[in-house]
Formats: structure tokens, C-alpha cells, sequence
């Protein structure tokens, strides 16, 4: 019998992520989700991906100084996003330029530990300033090259709006970094895993990663979301009425549902409470009202279904993006940002301990048929 979408299927063990879809529990590497969004910064969540271990204060600016230094894209890169057509799908434009990124790297095929290491951390200091390049392009804006002085959330801002945002915007940008970081065996890492499976480079594994990312039943559900909290605003419905409409004519509610969590994801549980504060101090909560109402009806159509279907990191996360002005359709491109340290530390485990992966289909067509000339059909 196929286990069709793989569902509760193991490929692989791994140290770097656990979820408790049942109570709705996510740690990395031993560490409650909440503890680490609460507690730490990105910077030393990607320590702690590719180490096993948080760093030490003298470790921590060691390894920051090392990220920072890769930050500044090479001048063929920013040319060749000069040339972008100014209406690609951000996704697309940065799929193409961390595919690119490795035709640059004379050792993009060293699949060695110490060289995929390396790669980790210039792939994850890349994409920010690749992002953040294409908008400021698309713009007609020049791109901006990373500050010495600031963090990863931080200079990420920077280099998309020109200008150093607040404390407030740079922790929230921060902290949904850290939500987003690693998610064990979802899709667009299960991707990359299979690329790297063939002893293919990090380069190609990344690229696989960042094309499955991209659909909306993963990380394009972010953009969804938002389409859909400015569909119900503009249309001036009543939001219940919207999603009782949504639900009767079979469709599914953006941001709501997920293979693993049959509770809700402990990654919205922070994100809500961010977009309280955010959107407080910048005086509007329209989004966060209409996402407040939406979960609540979705709750009680979800329990008269009897279905186990609640908010998942992006339905907060859409809100939370679109108060720190970053432009709709750049969402799931954060949220590729954030991932990449998740994706090249399972390239990590990946590469150590390698087995092609290669699963069966069971064939459903016919067989014993003989070819008739082309003449005769
Ligand atoms: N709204 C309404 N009903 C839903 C939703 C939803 N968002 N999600 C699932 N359901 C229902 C399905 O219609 C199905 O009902 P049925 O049994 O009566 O046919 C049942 O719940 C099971 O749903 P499946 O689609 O089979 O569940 P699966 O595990 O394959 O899908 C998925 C999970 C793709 C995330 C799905 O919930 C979905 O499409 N959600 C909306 C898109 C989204 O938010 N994606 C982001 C996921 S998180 C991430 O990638 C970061």
C-alpha cells in the first residue's frame, strides 16, 4: 500500500529538530521553541544548528563576525539581479541567484564536512542581501551593502528599506527568524535531503529546497494569507460569513493546518503575541482583529467538523511581516532566509552519513501490451 504524501514515513534520524504534533511542541537540538524565541537571537540559533550546542559570548562574536563578513553580495551577483525582469516572483529571483552563487564557488562541489560548514554560513549571509537586492532593484533603488555594526535581523532591514529600524521591529524580525529556523522533515528540507542524497553539491540542494518552499501549501502560504486578510477587508464581508463561504465550497483557510501539529503550532502562540506588540506601537491592528476573528470562527467550524485543523506559523507571520513593511510578496522569501541554517545543517547530516534515497511506486498500469506500428495506430 503507498503511503501517499509519506505520511508517517521515517527517512532519517537527526539531532537537529522534535515535534510533538499531539500537544503542539517544537524543540531544536534539546531546546523548547518558546525558550529560544524568548531567549536567544538567530545568529545563535544557526550556532546551535550547525553545532549541536548555543555558543559561548566569545564564540557567539567569532562566529557573528563570520557571517557578517559574507554578507555583501559580489558584484556579478547584484549585476546579474540588476537584470531581473522587475515582476519575477521574489522566490524565483532568489532561487536563480543562490543557484548562480555556486557557479562562482570554485569549490562548490566539495561535499566535505569542514566545506559544507562553510557553505552553511555563506549561504545563510547571501540570501538576506539577495533579497533585500532584488527589491531595492525592482524599485528602481540602488542596493545597499550590509553594516558592520548591526545583527542579522537588523541589517536584513537595513539593507531592504534603507534605513536602521528599532529596537522593537529588529527583535520581532529576529524572533521570526528563530520560529522559521528548522522544522525537521518538512518538504522543501526532505527536497534538499534528496538532492544531497545523490552526493549532488549544497548549491543544487538548496536551489531544490528553495523551489519546493515556494509552493502555497508550504512557505507561499504566508503570501496566501495575507491575499486572503486583504480579500475579506476590500470585500467588506463579514469575515465569519467569508470563511463559513470558504469552508462550504471546499476550500481550505491560508494559514490554518498542517501535516504534524494536530494542536496548535507553538510558533504562532509567539508570533500572535509579537504581533500584538508591533502592531500596537505602530497604531494599527486591522490585521491582527480580522486574523483574531478568523481563528475564532475557524475554531468553531473546526470542532462542529470535528477536525484537529488550527492556526500554523503562517497565519500570524503574513500580519507580522506586513507591519514591519516588507512588501507581500517577499513573505515566503523571509521565510527562505530563516530556513536556510535549518536546510544546510540537514545537508550536514546528510553528507555524513549518506544513503541515495530512492523510494518504490506501486504501478497501477497496464501491462502485456505489444506496440502496433506506427502505420497501423
Ligand atoms: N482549511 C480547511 N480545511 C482544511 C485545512 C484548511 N486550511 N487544512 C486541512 N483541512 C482539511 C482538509 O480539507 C481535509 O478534510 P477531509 O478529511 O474532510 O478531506 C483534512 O483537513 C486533512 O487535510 P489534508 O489536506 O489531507 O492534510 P495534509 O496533511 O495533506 O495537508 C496542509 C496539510 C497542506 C498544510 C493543509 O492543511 C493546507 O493546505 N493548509 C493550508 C495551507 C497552509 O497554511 N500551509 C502552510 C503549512 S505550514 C508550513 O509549510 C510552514
Amino acid at each position: 500500500m503507498a503511503a501517499k504524501g509519506l505520511e508517517g514515513v521515517v527517512v532519517a534520524q537527526s539531532r537537529l529538530s522534535d515535534i510533538n504534533g499531539e500537544v503542539g511542541e517544537l524543540i531544536y537540538a534539546g531546546y523548547d521553541i518558546d525558550d529560544l524565541a524568548r531567549n536567544t537571537t538567530f545568529e545563535e540559533v544557526c550556532y546551535l544548528l550547525w553545532n549541536g550546542e548555543l555558543p559561548t559570548p566569545t564564540q557567539l562574536e567569532e562566529f557573528s563576525a563570520h557571517l557578517r563578513k559574507h554578507a555583501t553580495l559580489r558584484p556579478e551577483v547584484v549585476e546579474m539581479i540588476r537584470n531581473y525582469p522587475t515582476d519575477a516572483d521574489p522566490m524565483a529571483a532568489v532561487r536563480t541567484a543562490v543557484s548562480a552563487l555556486g557557479m562562482f564557488d570554485p569549490d562548490a562541489d566539495d561535499i566535505s564536512i569542514e566545506s559544507v560548514r562553510h557553505k552553511a554560513i555563506f549561504l545563510t549571509a547571501q540570501t538576506p542581501a539577495i533579497v533585500a537586492a532584488y527589491e531595492r532593484v525592482r524599485n528602481g533603488k540602488e542596493p545597499l551593502d550590509p553594516k558592520p555594526d548591526l545583527g542579522f535581523a537588523a541589517n536584513f532591514l537595513y539593507m531592504l528599506n534603507g534605513e536602521e529600524a528599532n529596537e522593537t521591529r529588529v527583535r520581532t524580525m529576529d524572533v521570526a527568524l528563530v520560529l522559521h529556523a528548522e522544522h525537521g522533515m518538512n518538504a522543501s528540507t526532505f527536497a534538499a535531503r534528496v538532492t544531497a542524497g545523490t552526493l549532488a553539491d549544497v548549491y543544487s540542494a538548496v536551489t531544490s529546497a528553495l523551489g519546493t518552499l515556494k509552493g502555497p501549501s508550504h512557505g507561499g502560504a504566508n503570501v496566501e494569507v495575507m491575499n486572503m486578510l486583504r480579500e475579506i477587508d476590500e470585500s467588506g464581508e463579514d469575515p465569519g460569513a467569508w470563511v463559513r463561504n470558504a469552508l462550504s465550497g471546499g476550500k481550505k483557510v491560508m494559514g490554518f493546518g498542517h501535516r504534524v501539529y494536530k494542536a496548535t503550532d507553538p510558533r504562532a502562540t509567539v508570533l500572535r503575541e509579537l504581533a500584538d506588540k508591533i502592531m500596537a506601537e505602530a497604531g494599527e491592528t486591522r490585521w491582527l482583529d480580522l486574523s483574531d476573528r478568523i481563528r475564532a470562527v475557524m475554531a468553531e467550524e473546526m470542532e462542529k467538523k470535528g477536525k484537529k485543523i488550527y492556526p500554523n506559523v503562517d497565519f500570524f507571520s503574513a500580519s507580522v511581516y506586513s507591519t514591519l513593511g516588507i512588501s507581500m510578496d517577499l513573505f515566503t522569501a523571509v521565510f527562505a532566509i530563516a530556513r536556510m541554517p535549518g536546510w544546510t545543517a540537514h545537508l550536514l547530516e546528510q553528507y555524513a552519513d549518506n544513503r541515495l534515497i530512492r523510494p518504490g511506486s506501486d504501478y497501477i498500469g497496464p501491462r502485456d501490451r505489444k506496440v502496433t506500428p506506427l502505420s497501423e495506430r
